[in-house]
């Protein structure tokens, strides 16, 4: 691998901007599973707004709400609904990281500034990447408590159900952008293209997408990018793009090492997923080989598979969380295979063209 030109530790957490973080929390701890950590609030201190963390096992979700009028986030919220607005990232030095970013033609949103308590103190610094997403870098080696200073902790467990980790985060930008993003990332970021979908690899009768694949130097922070391409109808990244109003994250992937078992629980829960025709699974066996599970009961859940030279992947999609048809989750597998499903393309997006079609917006 080509040096690293810009240490990031890992993704630390994502956080979401939303109209009521309390119900938020609920949902993600009651139907995702995840436990309730930390609070940070009117009866911590924080007058403006409220954060709720969540967290199962190496994921951590923010969710934050405006709490009086006039917040500056409020306009956002309003034009994207409720929405991802900061991939955070852990890195070794945060003022080093955003001065360098800036430097290299990052656009700044909150210079390095320290939170600090009883514990010691966090070190913290944001940049803006495409529509109204930040990425905020941290630091956190000279502090002993838990997440971020003043924050209570919370010790409200959820049923966890084998999310491990925060596998890629796919963002949607306008057409014509997905290159001057992807140039951003390698330029900025020190990302590399790690794989290319155009669109004669993403297209259906109607709709297309191009897509390009970035990673980071130590290849743990993995960032699709997507833009429509021309098709005979609106493909679901323009949808996405006039529903959220602009570019913005599109769905994050939730890595589990027991899909069976973590989309069971999901969708006792209630949770929706996006379903592919019998056939699909008639065409499995020649497609992807000898695996592990039993198709019947892949079939069942409305798993797919796909097979690349490094091994197979097993994954399936929400349908959108929140009322516009914006932000929705990726369950994946990986058994081996390092690429992001590209066999199981065609049957999907025939899948999202059918839910548009009902939304009449296709
Ligand atoms: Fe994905």
């Amino acid at each position: 691998m080509s040096q690293d030109n810009f240490p990031i530790r890992k993704v630390d957490h994502i956080r979401h901007y939303v109209g009521n973080a309390r119900q938020s929390a609920y949902y993600y701890q009651h139907v995702f599973g995840f436990s309730v950590t930390g609070f940070h609030g009117l009866e911590t201190g924080q007058k403006h707004e409220v954060d709720y963390l969540l967290e199962q096992n190496d994921v951590k979700l923010l969710f934050t709400a405006p709490i009086r009028p006039g917040h500056p986030m409020a306009d956002k919220i309003a034009q994207h609904g409720d929405f991802v607005q900061d991939i955070a990232f852990e890195v070794d030095d945060v003022d080093w990281a955003y001065n360098e970013a800036v430097r290299r033609g990052a656009q700044p949103a909150h210079e390095p500034y320290s939170l600090s308590d009883d514990n010691g103190y966090v070190r913290i610094a944001s940049i803006h990447t495409y529509g109204d997403t930040l990425h905020t870098f941290i630091n956190r080696d000279n502090f002993k408590g838990h997440f971020l200073p003043h924050f209570q902790t919370r010790n409200d467990p959820g049923d966890p159900i084998g999310i491990m980790e925060i596998d890629h985060c796919v963002g949607n930008v306008e057409l014509g952008r997905m290159n001057q993003w992807v140039n951003w990332y390698e330029e900025v970021l020190g990302f590399h293209n790690l794989i290319s979908f155009d669109d004669k690899d993403i297209s259906t009768e109607y709709t297309a997408l191009m897509s390009k694949v970035m990673s980071n130097g130590n290849g743990r922070v993995k960032f699709p990018i997507n833009e429509p391409a021309e098709g005979k109808k609106k493909s679901q990244i323009d949808e996405y793009l006039e529903f959220f109003g602009g570019a913005g994250v599109q769905h994050v992937a939730l890595r589990t090492d027991d899909i069976v078992h973590t989309v069971s629980r999901l969708q006792a829960r209630g949770v929706e997923f996006l379903s592919v025709p019998k056939t699909y699974y008639e065409m499995l066996p020649d497609r992807v080989g000898e695996i592990d599970e039993s198709i019947d009961e892949l079939a069942e859940l409305g798993i797919l598979v796909d097979r690349d030279d490094e091994g197979y992947l097993l994954q399936i999609f929400t349908k959108p969380t929140t009322d516009r048809p914006t932000l929705f989750y990726e369950i994946i597998h990986r058994k081996g295979a390092k690429s992001f499903g590209k066999g199981n393309f065609k049957a999907l997006f025939e899948s999202i063209e059918r839910e548009q079609a009902i939304r009449g917006t296709l």
